[in-house]
């Protein structure tokens, strides 16, 4: 007996929304605890300042605050979502999901909801997701979130990290298309490195990541990384990956418009640029200067900040490419949303 299957049709990002904390944090307020400067600071990263959420901006909150702009500037409501993807590390719960507070809160608390953990870059891996799921016919209208409150899981005083991350949300909205607005996704992992970004807690041995926890131990963890291996990882073995996913959509560097790899480090996106030989033609997302490193949210976030800054973007072809502790990446090309 053969089983029936539904197909669905191409799917394209109707809309991106943003939510920034409303705390600027520039680098002078950070720089006493971890021994550094404003100048070493911008001259390593580009970060000028970043924002932290406040205590009472949780991770739903400013997933709250992105989807609903996204919905607005789609002229949709949540009840037309049939599916809402979290990408996320800090949602401080292990069950139930970040997706399925979200879904209460907003009024849609039937739809599909579920989170993802790919860390940096659980955005793209959750539009790689959105768009399968619109052609296989599972979903017609998803809500992809990205969104990250670092600072509660920052230790101020580590230097490797305490000036990189920061907070916020972004929102796209994928439904249905005549025409593909989402290329083919680029996507894999380098396990081998996955103690070079950790999230354990403090007292652990943090190369022992198999340490099973007993209920007594659990603390919130802080985040760790070798900073330098990370650097080397992402400028040529993401460069590549991100070439692969043009490829993949049949298209060259000259063919696209835009490139917004997630905002870890200005000097990591311009070698980045350089090792892909971009026209200078290509606009190229830097929100990291005045918004940090805000982990899955910094794709969609620079995507907003993008089409802000140049409107006529807005339609037009971008590369997106997300990495991020595990060692894991992802990235595609897509068709930028249309003007609201
Ligand atoms: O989103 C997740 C993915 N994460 C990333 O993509 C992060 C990738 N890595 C990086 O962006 C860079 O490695 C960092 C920005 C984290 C660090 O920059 P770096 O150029 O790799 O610094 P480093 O660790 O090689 O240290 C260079 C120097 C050292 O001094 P000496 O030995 O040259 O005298 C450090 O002691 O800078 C010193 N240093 C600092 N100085 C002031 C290290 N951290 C700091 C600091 N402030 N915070």
């Amino acid at each position: 007996m053969a089983i029936k299957v539904k197909t669905g049709s191409e799917s394209t990002i109707l809309s991106v929304g943003a939510y920034r904390p409303s705390r600027l944090v520039p680098n002078s307020e950070i720089v006493d605890l971890i021994d550094s400067s404003d100048e070493w600071i911008v001259q390593r990263t580009g970060i000028e300042s970043r924002r932290f959420a406040s205590a009472d901006e949780s991770v739903v909150d400013m997933a709250i605050g992105a989807a609903e702009q996204a919905l607005t500037r789609a002229k949709l409501a949540i009840k037309d979502i049939d599916t809402v993807i979290v990408a996320t590390i800090t949602y401080p719960h292990q069950a139930p999901s970040a997706a399925t507070a979200i879904i209460q809160r907003m009024g849609n608390p039937t739809a599909a909801a579920l989170d993802i953990s790919a860390a940096c870059a659980g955005f793209c891996y959750g539009v790689a997701m959105a768009h399968d799921m619109v052609r296989a016919g599972s979903a017609k209208k998803v809500l992809v979130i990205g969104v990250e409150k670092i600072s509660d899981f920052t230790d101020p005083t580590d230097r490797a990290t305490a000036f990189i991350f920061a907070d916020g949300a972004g929102a796209v909205v994928i439904g249905e298309s005549t025409e593909a607005g989402i290329g083919p996704v680029e996507w894999g992992s380098d396990s081998e490195n996955r103690d070079a970004i950790l999230m354990n807690p403090s007292w652990i041995d943090v190369r022992n990541t198999e340490t099973q926890l007993t209920k007594a131990d659990v603390k919130w963890p802080n985040i760790t990384q070798e900073g330098q291996k990370v650097f080397r990882w992402a400028v040529f073995s993401m460069s590549k990956a991100a070439l692969k996913a043009l490829d993949s959509a049949g298209l060259s560097v000259n063919e696209i418009d835009a490139f917004i790899p997630h905002q870890a480090n200005v000097r990591i996106i311009e070698t980045m640029a350089k090792e892909m030989k971009l026209p200078e033609s290509v606009v190229i997302a830097d929100d990291i200067r005045t918004n940090g490193n805000t982990s899955a949210a910094s794709i969609p976030l620079a995507m907003d900040a993008l089409l802000a800054k140049h409107p006529e973007l807005h339609g037009k072809i971008a590369l997106l490419i997300g990495y991020g502790a595990g060692l894991v990446y992802a990235g595609q090309v897509v068709k930028l949303p249309p003007k609201p």
